[in-house]
Parts: C-alpha cells; sequence; structure tokens
C-alpha cells in the first residue's frame, strides 16, 4: 500500500490550530486495519511564521518540497503582525502564491453547499438543495500579471492565454460530469461587456466546452449580476461556477454565505484532471489543499476555530489527488454525523472548542471505517 508524503503548513493564527485536527483524521485513516493507503507528514514554516523564523515567507527548500510531495496541506498564512510592511508577493500571503505558482495547481476547485444543521442566512426555502462548486483559475490572470508599484501608481496586468483557459475549461466540465454536483452544468462568470481578458476566457471557454463535451449544458453570466443571483436565486448555480482568478476568489468567499459562515468550506487547488478511482500504484495528481478562509487574527490562539474546513480539505485531497473516494465520502459522513449530534462551534452557534469537535469528528469515522 502506498504511502503518500504530505507537506504539511500550519501557517498564522488559527492555521496550525485547523490543520492539527486535519492531519490528525489523515493519522487516524493511516492507523485503521482497513488503510488503503498512510500518510507520512513534512512540516514545514510557512507565511508571518516564516519571515519570523528564516526572513522570507517562503524557503526554497520548502518549495521544493512542495513540488517533491505527493500533497501539500496547508492552513491560512497573514495576519496584523505582518500587515503594512510586506504585502502581495512578499507578505505571508506571497508564500502561497509562490507555491501555487511553482506547483502549477491552476484548478482551485472550492465546494459549497446548503445543510440544515449549518447556520444559513438565507432562508431556507430558498437554499434547500442548493450545491454547487465554484472552480477558480488559481495560477493566472491579474494574481500573477507583471506589476508595476510606485507611489503614484500601480497597476496589475490582468492578462489570458489560450492554453490557460482550455484547460481550466475541461476541468470545469469533467468535474460538472462528476457526482461531486447535482446538475451537468457549468456557468462562467466574467466580464466580457467590458474586459478584454474576459471576451477571450468566454470565447475560448465556449469552444473547448461545446467541442468537447456535449453533454455539459453551458451557461455565460456576467460576474456581478451573478453575485446577486448566488444570493437570491442560489440553486440556480447548482453544477459548476467556473471563473478567472479575481472573480473566483471572489465569488467563492460569497459560496460561504450557503453553509452560513466561512470556517466549513474547503479548497483543493489540482495541476491536472481528477485522479481516477484508486487502483494500487495509482500516480497521484499534485494538489495543494487549504481551506477557504484565512488566518482569522481576530479569534486566533483561543482554541475555538471551525476545523471543517481543513479536515474537509483533507477529503478533497483523498478524493482529487489520490482517488480515494470511500475514504474521503467516510470523512465527509464523519462531519455531518458530528454536526447532526449538535456538536458546534462559536461561528455555527455552538460553544465546542476546534479540539472537541474534531475528536468528535474521528469518533465518527472509527465508526465508518
Ligand atoms: P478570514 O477568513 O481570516 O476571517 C474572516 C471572518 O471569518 C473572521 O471573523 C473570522 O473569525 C471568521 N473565520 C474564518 N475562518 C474561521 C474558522 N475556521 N472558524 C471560525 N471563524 C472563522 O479573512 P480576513 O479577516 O479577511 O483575513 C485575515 C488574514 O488571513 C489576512 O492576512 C489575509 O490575507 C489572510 N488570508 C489568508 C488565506 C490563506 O492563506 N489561504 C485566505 C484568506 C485570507
Ligand atoms: C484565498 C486567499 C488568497 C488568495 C490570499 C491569501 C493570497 O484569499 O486563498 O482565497 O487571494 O488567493
Ligand atoms: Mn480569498
Amino acid at each position: 500500500k502506498p504511502e503518500y508524503s504530505i507537506l504539511l503548513l500550519g501557517g498564522d493564527g488559527i492555521g496550525p490550530e485547523v490543520t492539527a485536527e486535519a492531519a490528525a483524521v489523515l493519522d487516524q485513516l493511516s492507523a485503521s486495519p482497513n488503510a488503503r493507503a498512510t500518510f507520512k507528514f513534512v512540516p514545514r514554516a510557512f507565511g508571518g511564521c516564516s519571515i519570523d523564523e528564516h526572513g522570507v515567507s517562503v524557503t526554497e527548500e520548502t518549495l521544493e518540497q512542495g513540488k517533491k510531495c505527493d500533497a501539500i496541506l496547508m492552513g491560512a498564512v497573514g495576519g496584523p503582525k505582518w500587515d503594512g510592511k510586506r504585502r502581495g508577493f512578499e507578505g505571508p500571503e506571497g508564500a502561497t502564491l509562490r507555491l501555487r505558482e511553482v506547483t502549477d495547481v491552476y484548478a482551485n476547485i472550492r465546494p459549497t453547499e446548503y445543510f440544515p444543521q449549518g447556520k444559513s442566512p438565507l432562508r431556507e426555502e430558498l437554499v434547500r438543495g442548493t450545491k454547487y462548486i465554484v472552480l477558480r483559475e488559481n495560477c493566472g490572470g491579474a494574481f500573477y500579471g507583471p506589476k508595476v508599484e510606485e507611489p503614484d501608481y500601480a497597476s496589475d496586468l490582468w492578462s489570458y492565454k489560450r492554453s490557460e483557459i482550455e484547460r481550466i475549461a475541461r476541468m470545469a466540465a469533467t468535474l460538472a460530469l462528476s457526482p461531486a454536483v447535482p446538475v451537468k452544468k457549468v456557468i462562467s462568470c466574467d466580464k466580457a461587456n467590458v474586459l478584454a481578458s474576459s471576451r477571450i476566457w468566454r470565447r475560448i471557454v465556449e469552444e473547448t466546452i461545446t467541442k468537447e463535451f456535449p453533454d455539459v449544458e453551458l451557461v455565460h453570466q456576467l460576474a456581478d449580476s451573478a453575485t446577486t443571483l448566488m444570493m437570491t436565486k442560489p440553486s440556480m448555480f447548482n453544477g459548476v461556477i467556473v471563473a478567472d482568478n479575481t472573480f473566483g476568489d471572489i465569488l467563492s468567499d460569497l459560496a460561504a454565505v450557503i453553509p452560513g459562515t466561512l470556517g466549513v468550506l474547503p479548497s483543493g487547488c489540482l495541476a491536472d484532471l481528477p485522479a481516477p478511482a484508486w487502483t494500487p500504484g495509482l500516480k497521484p495528481v499534485k494538489g495543494f489543499f487549504e481551506p477557504v478562509h484565512g488566518s482569522a487574527p481576530d479569534i486566533a490562539g483561543q482554541g475555538i476555530a471551525n476545523p471543517i474546513g481543513a479536515i474537509l480539505s483533507a477529503a478533497l485531497m483523498l478524493r482529487y489527488s489520490f482517488g480515494l473516494f470511500e475514504e474521503a465520502k467516510a470523512i465527509e459522513d464523519a462531519v455531518n454525523l458530528t454536526l447532526e449530534s449538535g456538536l458546534r462551534t462559536k461561528d455555527m452557534g455552538g460553544s465546542s472548542s476546534t479540539k472537541e469537535l474534531g475528536s468528535a469528528i474521528r469518533e465518527n469515522l472509527k465508526k465508518l471505517l
């Protein structure tokens, strides 16, 4: 049975608190008698804590480990301690940006869904049955274009080329055909009415999906009005929302309104189409897994952060990098069982600690393995 190496990057703020719970879940899977794979962690400082320790937000050695390891599990980076000094590629956040870049994890999968035990501020009859993936292009666009930063002028070049759009369009259609979403539909969000980079986006998404994936319904939606529709008619997005790096960043945080807290949303960035169902010797697909939320400086160190986003990110790793579908599903079921039992962290209206929730999830997982 394979032993997968995982670069473990706790990061800053609540990052180490939530990744500890996700790593404990993977340790429990490794130890289970039915384990089909085991996991070995390679821990490194990352983000603000790496600036403190090494003077840079990510060392060259950590970037090399990112390329070498089978997958990456990250908490979050950044915080007020480092704000204002260095930002962008120089700041803590630059660690995430550079590691995504060197591992070329271009497809950022950010699923969301409504669940009755959650705390959605939207009316039940509106959000019931809502389940979609926000697929964010992760290695191009305004985040990575050449930058100019002068005291009285600044710019970020927002550009896309054909090959970058084709590969993310293929990923969107592949996910739309998977059981992860209830409808074989791709909703592509852009600003083709204004931005040239959105016009090439729309043209090539249209070409690629209609030619290569005739069974997938494709809809284009302007990104600004998409935000209103995501709140007023959420279930029309059932399927896969595909968007460029900037719009995808914003739309994926908006998707947290469906469950009602950022604390439960997982994310996984893949460098290739997902792994097929597990077979011995399968070559894993490189992936960088991290919750959608940030380092939450307002609650860091209190032991009350919601670990579900990080734990579900580990489930995405098993499904999409390693093809371990049953194990991924078992983790998701264990999370649901735990919520059904009434345990919740503060962001969901409860009073459980991060550790209490994590260990209850592992207890439920034990019953399912
Ligand atoms: P944030 O996601 O850290 O926090 C937004 C709100 O959500 C806060 O009130 C916070 O307490 C709450 N929240 C977030 N995660 C939670 C959890 N697991 N449990 C309970 N509540 C949770 O966003 P922000 O405040 O805009 O950013 C804070 C810092 O994090 C910034 O430095 C930002 O750059 C960084 N950031 C990092 C990442 C990353 O590394 N992947 C992602 C987003 C933001
Ligand atoms: C995210 C975050 C990051 C991003 C930052 C921290 C670099 O907001 O993962 O959504 O913008 O990609
Ligand atoms: Mn973000």
